[in-house]
């Protein structure tokens, strides 16, 4: 017998995932908030949606300079994660405090997270949404990861400091690319 579901509670169902640390980078000051609400949009060149709250300080970073990292962490990252969650750039250097590590990206004057296994450079291509959404659209200009994790055990948000981590891996005999 099922029960509803408050409204309130559906993003929990649908959450996408993995969460994702967002790399900023404004007047020298590089930040990074942890970011669940992001959908894919293309295969290639690969582009992503994703919703930043212009209360958060990364929110006026990526407004003004249009780029970004989506830096994907695994599992061992979480205490320091939800330490980036719970603070705000403006007011904490989150590398600094958190011990991340920033190193140089390719094509975005904003760093990658070391310590995360893939990193996509991003650039922000579409702003349509962004005044009544806050939504940014972003294309992925160059991505990396780590060759030896072959099954990152992901993080993925079930609200209220809830998380699963990415476990099973199976191969069906499914169409899809
Ligand atoms: C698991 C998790 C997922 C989050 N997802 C988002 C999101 O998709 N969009 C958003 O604006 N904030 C999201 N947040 C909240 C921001 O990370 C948080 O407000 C952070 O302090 C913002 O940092 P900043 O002010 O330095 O940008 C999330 C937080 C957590 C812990």
């Amino acid at each position: 017998m099922k029960v509803e579901l408050p409204l309130a509670e559906v993003y929990a169902v649908l959450e996408p995932g993995p969460v994702v640390l967002l790399s900023t980078a404004q007047a020298g000051r590089a930040n990074v908030m942890p970011m669940s609400w992001h959908c894919m949009l293309e295969f290639e060149p690969p582009q992503v949606g994703c919703v930043v709250s212009a209360a958060n300080h990364s929110f006026a970073a990526l407004e003004a300079t249009g780029e970004c990292v989506l830096n994907v962490p695994s599992a061992e990252l979480l205490d320091r994660l939800v330490a980036c969650g719970n603070s705000h750039g403006d007011q904490v250097d989150k590398f600094a405090s958190f011990a991340l590590t920033a190193v140089s990206s390719a094509q975005v004057a904003v760093p990658r997270v070391e310590e995360c296994w893939a990193n996509l450079e991003c650039r922000v291509i579409d702003r349509q949404l962004v005044g009544s959404y806050n939504f940014f659209l972003l294309e992925v200009l160059q991505a990396w990861h780590d060759p030896q994790v072959t099954a990152p055990r992901t993080l993925h948000h079930r609200g209220y400091g809830r998380f699963m981590i990415a476990g099973e891996e199976v191969q069906s005999g499914s169409a899809m690319r």
